[in-house]
């Protein structure tokens, strides 16, 4: 039976390595105890070492926030997949709107994920539009950027793709798109995946929700919203929040 999925996006946070280790150990410790809930926390990139621990803990992982579009080589201030792979990470998150907002743009979120794939690693690739309309011009937003973002991705590599849905502007805001749109633009999703790829791909990729989730509305987002997973920020970060959020997540029957 497929998991829920959480990856829990740290951003450039906290501020020292003693709060991010215990982040990371107290994010452990409550995921240890899920039942139908995977756990991926992705620390900045200088805070994985002491996220990644040495005995292998169920249902959690250590994903990264960014990868480098290059192999190795004369790359100043990059890190590779293949290093990170060998940092202990098993997932990394390409096309987050915040990069995307520093210059990302589809071809080269396509670039980031190829060599995440090529590494054997997972990628959460996010997508989402800027604001919606009335005349549903979101929906084009979203299928070009499924499109052109998964443009190398070959069908036997799909098991190792997660989509993470990200309407931009609730992203840091007060409150989530409310639970009925998560449902109506995830089927959309997989509709675009099924175009991409077939159906039987559509039904097995996990679509997953990011924007303003927090112990207080997770639960309802997955059973109302029908997704598979949740990406939340600021939620990641407060230990006891996240708790109760996963907590709250691995009790919605799957
Ligand atoms: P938020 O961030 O939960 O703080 O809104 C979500 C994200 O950036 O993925």
């Amino acid at each position: 039976m497929s998991k829920y999925t959480i990856v829990g996006n740290w951003k450039m946070n906290p501020m020292t390595i003693d709060e991010a280790k215990s982040i990371a150990k107290k994010t452990r410790a409550v995921a240890s105890k899920l039942k139908q809930t995977d756990v991926i926390m992705c620390p900045p990139f200088v805070y994985i070492p002491s996220a990644v621990s040495k005995k292998k803990t169920a249902h959690c992982s250590v994903g990264a926030q960014f990868v480098s579009t290059h192999e190795s080589g004369a790359h100043t201030g990059e890190v590779s997949a293949h290093m990170l792979a060998d940092a202990g990470v098993t997932h990394v998150i390409v096309g987050h709107s915040e990069t995307r907002k520093r210059g990302d743009t589809n071809e080269i979120v396509s670039q980031r994920l190829a060599q995440v794939l090529a590494a054997g690693l997972k990628a959460i690739v996010c997508v989402g539009e800027d604001a919606r309309d009335d005349m549903g011009g979101h929906f084009e937003i979203i299928r070009e950027q499924m499109k052109s973002s998964l443009v190398t991705v070959q069908p036997s590599q799909l098991n190792s793709i997660l989509i993470a849905y990200e309407p931009v502007w609730a992203i840091g805001a007060a409150q989530p798109m409310s639970s009925e749109q998560i449902h109506e633009t995830s089927i959309f999703v997989k509709k675009v995946f099924a175009d991409l790829y077939g159906q039987e791909a559509a039904m097995k990729v996990d679509v997953i929700y990011g924007g303003a989730v927090n112990a207080s509305n997770a639960a309802e987002i997955i059973r109302v919203g029908k997704v598979d997973g949740l990406l939340p920020g600021r939620e990641s970060i407060n230990p006891p929040g996240f708790a109760e959020l996963l907590r709250a997540v691995d009790a919605v029957q799957r």
